[in-house]
C-alpha cells in the first residue's frame, strides 16, 4: 500500500471486536498506517479470542489498547486511567468499527458504556464507521436492523456487511468488507465536509473499445490511472462522485458511483445523461477516435494478403457537452485533458478554444514517467483566463489534488464574482 497524502498523520482510532473476521482488522490497521495514518487500535475482550493486541501494535507500531482499568505507563500512550478513552476518543479524526459485532453496534446504538471502546464511542465526536460483521441469520434480525438503522439516522457510515459464506456455512450477507473496501468508504467520512462538498462531479476514465469483429477491436493505451485518481481525489474533498469508465483493470473507489461502458458512442451517451445538476466535469478518458465502419458479424479470418478497413471517427464527446453547458449551464465547470506528443502548449491551447474548455490539462506522454500506465504524470495547467501552471513529475494522485484545486477557485469564482477563492495561494 503507498503512502496517501489525504490520509496522512489522520488520527484514526480501529475498534476490534469479536468477530471471525478480527484477522482482517490487521490488514486494515496495517495498509492505513502504511497509508500515513496514526493507528490506535482499541480491542474488546472478545476479540482478543481471535487477535492479539500485539498483532496490532506491531503492524502500527504505537500501543494497542483493551481496558480502562490499567494506567497505560509508557510512551505516547501514557495516559491515566481515567482519561484513556477520553483521550482516544477526542484526538481521533475518525472511529471505524471494523469488525464490528451485533453486541456492540447494540452498545453504539443505545450508548451503552461498559467497556473501552464503547466508553471512547461515546466521548469521540468524529466521524463513525460500522463494518458489521455475523452470521447472516442475525444480520437480518429485526434488532440488528434497528440498531444499524438508528446509528445511521444519527450520521454514522455503515460498510457493508457483503454476501459470501460465512463461518457456519451459511451463505448470505454477513461477511466484513475487505480492508482497503473500508479505507474507500474511511475516505469518504473523513472528506465529507471538504471543499468540494455538496458538489457534484463527473469523471471520465480509461480508454474505449471499437469493435472490428467478435474478437478484435480498436483502442490505446489509456490504462485509466489518472481518471481513477481523480474521482477518489473528488470524494477525498467531499464530491458526490459519478466515475464513466471504459474497461481497466483498477478497482473503482468504492463509494464513486460507477458507470461501466465500452465504446466511445456508450460514453457519450453515459456522460451526456449524467449531465444534469453536474458541478465540474473532468474528461480523463482517452476515447477511441475512430470505430470501424461496420463491425464483422463473424470472425474475419486470415488469408487475405492485405486486409483494408474503413474507419469512421467517432462522436467527440467534450464537443457535445460544450454545446449542451451552452442551453443548460451544466456542468458549471469543464475540464479536458490533452495527450500530445509535440508542440504541447500550442496544441493544448488549440484543444481548450475548440472545445470551450476552462482547464486543459496538457499532457506529453512521451516524457519520462509521464503519461499512459505510468503511476507518475507530468502536466501543464492552461486555464481559460490565459492561466499556464507548469506542475513538476508528480504521482497521479497529487496531479488530481492539483487540478481539483484549481477547479474550485474558478467554482468560488463563478459562485461568488469578484471574490478570490483563499486556496488561491497554495496552488503551486
Ligand atoms: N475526447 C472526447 N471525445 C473524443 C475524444 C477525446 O471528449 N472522441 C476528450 C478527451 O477525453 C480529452 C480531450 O477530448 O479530454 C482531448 O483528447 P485528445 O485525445 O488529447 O485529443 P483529440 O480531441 O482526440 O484530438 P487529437 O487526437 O487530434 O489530438
Amino acid at each position: 500500500m503507498e503512502r496517501v497524502p489525504f490520509l496522512e498523520d489522520k488520527h484514526i482510532v480501529l475498534g476490534v471486536t469479536g468477530s471471525v473476521a478480527a484477522y482482517k482488522a490487521v490488514i486494515l490497521a496495517s495498509h492505513l498506517t502504511q497509508a500515513g495514518a496514526l493507528v490506535d487500535v482499541i480491542l474488546t475482550e472478545a476479540a482478543q479470542r481471535f487477535v492479539t493486541p500485539l498483532s496490532f501494535s506491531a503492524v502500527t507500531g504505537r500501543p494497542a489498547y483493551t481496558t480502562m482499568w490499567e494506567t497505560m505507563e509508557t510512551g505516547e500512550a501514557a495516559m491515566p486511567v481515567h482519561i484513556v478513552h477520553v483521550g482516544l476518543g477526542e484526538k481521533a479524526d475518525l472511529l471505524v468499527v471494523a469488525p464490528a459485532t451485533a453486541n456492540t453496534i447494540a452498545k453504539l446504538a443505545h450508548g451503552l458504556a461498559d467497556d473501552l471502546l464503547s466508553v471512547a464511542a461515546l466521548a469521540a465526536r468524529c466521524p463513525l464507521v460500522v463494518a458489521p460483521a455475523m452470521d447472516a441469520g442475525m444480520f437480518e434480525h429485526p434488532t440488528v436492523q434497528e440498531n444499524l438503522a438508528r446509528l445511521e439516522a444519527r450520521g454514522a457510515l455503515i460498510v457493508g456487511p457483503a454476501e459470501g459464506r460465512m463461518a457456519s456455512g451459511l451463505v448470505g450477507y454477513g461477511r466484513m468488507v475487505e480492508p482497503d473496501a473500508i479505507i474507500g468508504h474511511l475516505r469518504r467520512a473523513l472528506g465529507q465536509s471538504g471543499p468540494l462538498a455538496g458538489r457534484r462531479v463527473l469523471v471520465t476514465a480509461g480508454p474505449t473499445r471499437e469493435s472490428m469483429d467478435p474478437v478484435r477491436f480498436i483502442t490505446n493505451w489509456s490504462t485509466g490511472k489518472q481518471g481513477f485518481a481523480l474521482a477518489q481525489s473528488a470524494l477525498d474533498r467531499g464530491a458526490e462522485v459519478t466515475l464513466v469508465t471504459g474497461p481497466t483493470n483498477l478497482a473503482a473507489p468504492p463509494s464513486a458511483k460507477v458507470v461501466n461502458v465500452t465504446s466511445t458512442e456508450e460514453m457519450r451517451a453515459a456522460v451526456l445523461s449524467n449531465l444534469e445538476g453536474i458541478d465540474v466535469l473532468v474528461m480523463a478518458a482517452a476515447p477511441a477516435d475512430y470505430r470501424p465502419v461496420s463491425a464483422s458479424a463473424q470472425k474475419i479470418k486470415k488469408g487475405a494478403a492485405d486486409l483494408h478497413v474503413d474507419l469512421a471517427p467517432t462522436p467527440d464527446i467534450l464537443m457535445s457537452v460544450s454545446k449542451q453547458r451552452a442551453q443548460s449551464g451544466w456542468p458549471k465547470v469543464l475540464v479536458g485533458f490533452a495527450a500530445e506528443t509535440e508542440n504541447l502548449i500550442e496544441n493544448a491551447r488549440a484543444k481548450l478554444n475548440r472545445k470551450e474548455l476552462d482547464i486543459v490539462v496538457a499532457n506529453d506522454v512521451t516524457a519520462a514517467g509521464s503519461g499512459f500506465a505510468y503511476d507518475t504524470n507530468r502536466v501543464t495547467l492552461l486555464d481559460y483566463m490565459g492561466g499556464v501552471a507548469p506542475l513538476p513529475l508528480l504521482s497521479k494522485a497529487a496531479v488530481s489534488d492539483a487540478i481539483f484545486k484549481r477547479i474550485e477557485m474558478i467554482l468560488h469564482e463563478r459562485d461568488q464574482p469578484g471574490i478570490t477563492a483563499p486556496e488561491e495561494a497554495d496552488l503551486e
